[in-house]
């Protein structure tokens, strides 16, 4: 199977499953049966993070995730797992980098949220310690964008556009396992989709709040460089196993879904 670079990433786009049970499948047949919010705890928000890397472990290239990320397989699942999710966290660098937008701009996805019982477009959620967020990217700029900030600083968010809600939380407290706590309860976050980047999936591993990940193994090479992996930060004490949950194939991009024990 080839890519068509005119296809449009949406859920008819066919995948080659390899495991387990292997037939083509559709992303939208993928996504729409996995109803995640049935495992989401009272304490913190089921949690799923969607990664793309190269073959030799990068996860960006000159600064950026795109260039691994342009396949229309990888869009597909990267829109297909917003469409069902409640909230999405992004890092405050990564927002910056890749300049975010709105989370769900597509009226179709929109409507099919809706439909699901869902919120239009999901929650975009952001951790800072400085409380330097890059506040000139569009997110900040759409009207009907709902974004928490979760800070150990003031931020103004006054001259933003979008509705955005800071919960200031004191250095002690300033950890990733506080912030979904507080998606849950104040937010009523079931499903939360972390896109990175590496230092606060880093975090979220670290503190054990990771149930699933959604790994895209680009068929290319960075090389050399200081291009991080998936994770940054300090090393766990112990490696920690996952189980594969399914392979899949897109004109040699590979989809690795990863379960991670409680
Ligand atoms: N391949 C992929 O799928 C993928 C996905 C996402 C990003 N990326 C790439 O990754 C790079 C950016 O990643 P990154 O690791 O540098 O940054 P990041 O994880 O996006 O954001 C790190 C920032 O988050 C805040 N933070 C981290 N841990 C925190 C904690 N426990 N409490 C409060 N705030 C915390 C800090 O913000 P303050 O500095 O404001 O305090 C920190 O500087 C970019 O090159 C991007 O393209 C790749």
């Amino acid at each position: 199977m080839h890519a068509d670079p005119g296809e449009r990433p949406g859920p008819s786009v066919e995948l080659e499953r390899l495991y387990p049970n292997p037939r083509t499948i559709t992303v939208g047949e993928l996504l729409g049966s996995l109803a995640l919010e049935r495992f989401a705890g009272s304490d913190r928000p089921y949690t799923i993070a969607n990664f793309v890397e190269s073959v030799d472990g990068r996860a960006a290239f000159q600064g950026r995730s795109g260039p691994l990320g342009s396949d229309v397989g990888d869009r597909s699942l990267f829109h297909g797992l917003r469409e069902i999710v409640d909230a999405v966290l992004v890092g405050s660098r990564t927002l910056g980098t890749e300049r975010y937008g709105r989370m769900t701009r597509d009226p179709e996805r929109r409507q099919r949220r809706v439909a699901a019982g869902l919120s239009p477009e999901p929650l975009a959620v952001t951790v800072t310690r400085s409380g330097e967020l890059s506040q000139d990217i569009p997110l900040f700029e759409e009207p009907e964008a709902r974004i928490a900030v979760f800070a150990q600083t003031a931020v103004d968010t006054s001259r933003t556009a979008a509705n955005v809600q800071v919960h200031r939380l004191d250095p002690g407290e300033m950890t990733m396992t506080t912030a979904l706590r507080r998606l849950r309860v104040d937010h009523g976050v079931r499903v939360l989709l972390c896109e990175g980047g590496p230092t606060i999936f880093g975090a979220l591993v670290e503190e054990n709040l990771v149930d699933e990940l959604f790994l895209t193994v680009a068929p290319s090479l960075t090389g050399g460089g200081t291009a991080p992996a998936i994770t940054s930060g300090p090393g766990l004490a112990e490696l920690r196993e996952v189980t594969l949950a399914w392979a899949l194939e897109r004109a040699g991009t590979l989809f690795l879904r990863y379960r991670f024990e409680r």
